[in-house]
């Protein structure tokens, strides 16, 4: 798959690199151009100037930037998404990490698709950590992608990345869902910063009924 991922730091270096071990094509942006080529080149993936060079190269554009950010890019990007495949993995956390900007409200995946024009938009990957993004085996046993989106088919495709990289893709239902993925993604990060852990613990769905399992 021809991947675009927005934004070179924990995520998408993270992501980018294990997309790229998979065998998918992988393009970076950011704002640093030499940090951009730099990660380029050791994953072995390209490197362009912008967000949207990136994503006209791409089918699917993963927004690996903090939350404001996230929703500037889409809208600056939404005149070239048409039909493309728009990856949330965001989280929208509030400047002094106590709780999510969102609060009660639609999530932050739902805000982003209100200025994504027609890009089909899809939740997935917000759940994870960076460091078992990196390595979805770190503890033992095969993380779960919890994937939430409106589109079955961009749903489908974004399973068969996750899979690709070692992930146990769940649907976790309509857009609507990133409530609950976002909730669950500030669970484990308000836990971490409570007890000063070492950011590795990840969500497994035991007993998920094979009709969860997306691919
Ligand atoms: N860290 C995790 O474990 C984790 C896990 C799941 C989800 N998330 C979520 O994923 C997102 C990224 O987290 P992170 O930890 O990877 O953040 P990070 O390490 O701070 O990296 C943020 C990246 O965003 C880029 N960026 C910021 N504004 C940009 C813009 N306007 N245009 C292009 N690139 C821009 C930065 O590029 P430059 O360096 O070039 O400025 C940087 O590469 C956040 O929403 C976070 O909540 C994080």
């Amino acid at each position: 798959m021809k991947v675009a991922i927005i934004g070179t730091g924990n995520v998408g270096t993270a992501l980018g690199g294990s997309f790229a071990g998979a065998g998918h094509e992988v393009t970076f942006a950011a704002r640093d151009a030499g940090k951009t080529q730099r990660l380029a080149a050791i994953v072995g993936a390209s490197a362009v100037a912008t967000p949207l060079e990136a994503a006209a190269v791409a089918e699917i554009i993963v927004l690996a930037v903090p939350y404001i950010e996230a929703m500037q890019i889409a809208h600056e990007i939404s005149g070239s998404t048409a039909g493309k495949i728009l990856v949330d993995a965001t989280n929208p956390l509030r400047p002094d990490y106590s709780g999510l900007s969102t609060d009660g409200g639609p999530s932050g995946a739902e805000r982003i698709a209100t200025v994504a024009g027609s890009a089909r938009v899809v939740k997935a990957f917000n759940t994870l950590f960076a460091s078992v993004q990196a390595n979805p085996g770190l503890n033992g046993q095969t993380a779960d992608a919890l994937i939430a989106g409106d589109d079955p088919d961009a749903k489908a495709v974004v399973a068969e990345l996750a899979s690709s990289i070692g992930l146990r893709p769940i649907d976790a239902g309509p857009l609507t869902g990133a409530r609950e993925l976002e909730a669950l993604a500030w669970l484990n990060i308000a836990l971490q910063m409570r007890i000063g852990g070492n950011w590795s613990s990840s969500f497994v769905l035991l007993g998920a009924p094979d009709k969860a399992i997306a691919a």
